[in-house]
């Protein structure tokens, strides 16, 4: 079986067993979309109305100004992987329960141990809480943090705004396009440091 035949089993086994109470008002499922061989992986914070109807992340007017952001440093996301903390749309799209994001988290956990990514890209508050809960956006935005959290081994953290409030913070996009613009650089510096670290290990 190819990794992403392993993740699209994972996902779909998710939808069966997962014990998120959101599933009972959500449409469907958005376990996550793209290469399941990515070396970037996107974690925000909930589907909304959009992607609740199609079953995709990202796909609203957020989703729109991330394909903006992935283009600007020459990414499309077929590249990398795009998921949330929580798998279904809460209600009203009003801010996860803890006891929603506790239910999905194993499913994430898989998801990022499957992929295995070099870099994992932090949008906005729930996800930084979720996996870096002592820090704050406003201080780490744009900024890399290395982490051994959650059973998940030591990993590269980026956090950045959540691309919604570029929608209603005008100044929030050039700052957001900026951090952005750090990626290709972190992801140079980050490939050989885990080759290193991962080859150190083995001796
Ligand atoms: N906002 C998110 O955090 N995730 C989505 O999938 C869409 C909007």
């Amino acid at each position: 079986m190819t990794k992403q035949e392993k993740l699209e089993k994972l996902n779909l086994e998710m939808n069966e067993s997962c014990l998120c109470e959101l599933k009972a008002t959500a449409k469907n499922p958005v376990p996550g979309f793209g290469n399941a061989n990515a070396e970037i992986m996107f974690i925000g914070e909930a589907p909304g109305k959009t992607e609740d109807e199609q079953g995709l992340p990202f796909v609203g007017a957020a989703g729109k100004f991330l394909d903006t952001m992935l283009a600007s440093v020459n990414l499309k996301r077929e590249d990398v992987y795009i998921t949330n903390v929580v798998k279904y749309r809460p209600p009203n799209n009003r801010d996860p329960f803890p006891e929603e994001v506790e239910a999905c988290f194993p499913w994430l956990r898989a998801q990022v141990e499957l992929i295995d990514p070099t870099l994992i890209v932090l949008l906005g508050r729930h996800a930084l809480m979720r996996f870096l809960p002592k820090l704050r956006i406003s201080e780490v935005h744009g900024k890399i943090v290395h982490a051994k959290v959650l059973g998940l081994g030591p990993r590269t953290y980026f956090p950045l705004y959540h691309p919604a409030v570029a929608l209603y913070q005008g100044n929030s996009r050039d700052l957001l396009l900026e951090d952005f613009s750090k990626i290709p650089e972190i992801l140079q510096k980050e490939k050989p440091a885990r080759e290193l670290r991962e080859n150190t290990e083995k001796m």
